[in-house]
């Protein structure tokens, strides 16, 4: 049975343990090898992947995420639930809220964002964050009870260090909601592979200068840990009232990027 479902875990989300009979499988794509856990979960097939490594041990920048969308690809994988930790520029997404965010702003400077090196693709990123997988994600929420906003918009900085205060009052006049250094360039690779993609923003922590403290990673890591159960809670939810058949114009692009095949 082939898998349909990925988790991309991130920072705080290393522990595939709603799974039952996982196996590691290693991976060879042509932008390098990755380990991920296949598992069940009510009947569905299920794969993770701890974005970061299983030790946190890559940073932002350096992630390999041709090597991850490519590899989530060959394995079959048609919806991806990531997750990630932000901060809040909006003061209405509070620490450990929820955010199914619908749009980004890209300022990362050093990643590769397209797996097609002979000739152009132009994709189109009107929805880049699939309205499905989103639907989904806001009625498992609904019901477990869950803090959640519809939409937001998701701020992708280089990193790895936090911003500075001037940053943060400038990516809030540009509509940023939450900022992070991951979903770029992830959700742009899973749609030019043909992956539904959605991503389960958790806010850890008010933005630098909007926060009275000074920002630090294990702050991140402990309300994260903090939240943990509830992020569980809503994955499994997820999983369980996704369609994994589902057909979704995120799986057809209008061009055929042959590289991707
Ligand atoms: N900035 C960038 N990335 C983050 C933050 C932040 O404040 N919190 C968690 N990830």
């Amino acid at each position: 049975m082939s898998v349909r479902i990925a988790i991309i875990g991130g920072t705080g989300v290393y522990d595939p343990n709603i799974l039952t009979d996982i196996t590691e499988e290693k991976v060879d794509t042509p932008f390098g090898s990755i380990k991920v856990k296949v598992g069940n979960y009510q009947g569905k097939r299920v794969a993770f992947m701890a974005r970061h490594g299983e030790d946190h041990s890559v940073a932002p920048h350096l992630i390999n995420y041709r090597a991850n969308i490519y590899g989530l690809r060959m394995l079959g994988v048609k919806n991806i639930f990531a997750t990630a930790a932000v901060g809040s520029l909006n003061p209405d997404m509070k620490p450990k809220d929820f955010v199914f965010i619908d749009q980004f702003l890209d300022f990362t400077k050093s990643r590769a964002q397209t797996f097609v090196e002979q000739g152009v693709i132009h994709l189109d990123m009107t929805d880049p964050y699939c309205p499905r997988l989103r639907q989904v994600l806001c009625d498992a929420a609904q019901k477990q009870g869950l803090p959640y906003h519809r939409t937001g918009t998701y701020v992708c900085m280089e990193g790895p260090r936090f911003e500075t205060p001037a940053e943060i009052r400038m990516l809030s006049q540009l509509g940023g909601d939450v900022v992070g250094m991951t979903s770029v360039p992830e959700v742009v690779l899973a749609r030019e592979a043909e992956i539904c993609y959605a991503t389960i923003v958790m806010v850890t922590n008010f933005a630098a200068g909007i926060s009275p403290d000074r920002l630090s990673h294990q702050e991140v890591v402990d309300v994260m840990d903090e939240n943990v159960h509830n992020l569980r809670g809503l994955v499994m939810e997820a999983i369980s009232r996704v369609d994994e058949q589902a057909d979704c114009s995120c799986q057809h692009l209008p061009q055929d990027p042959s590289a991707v095949k």
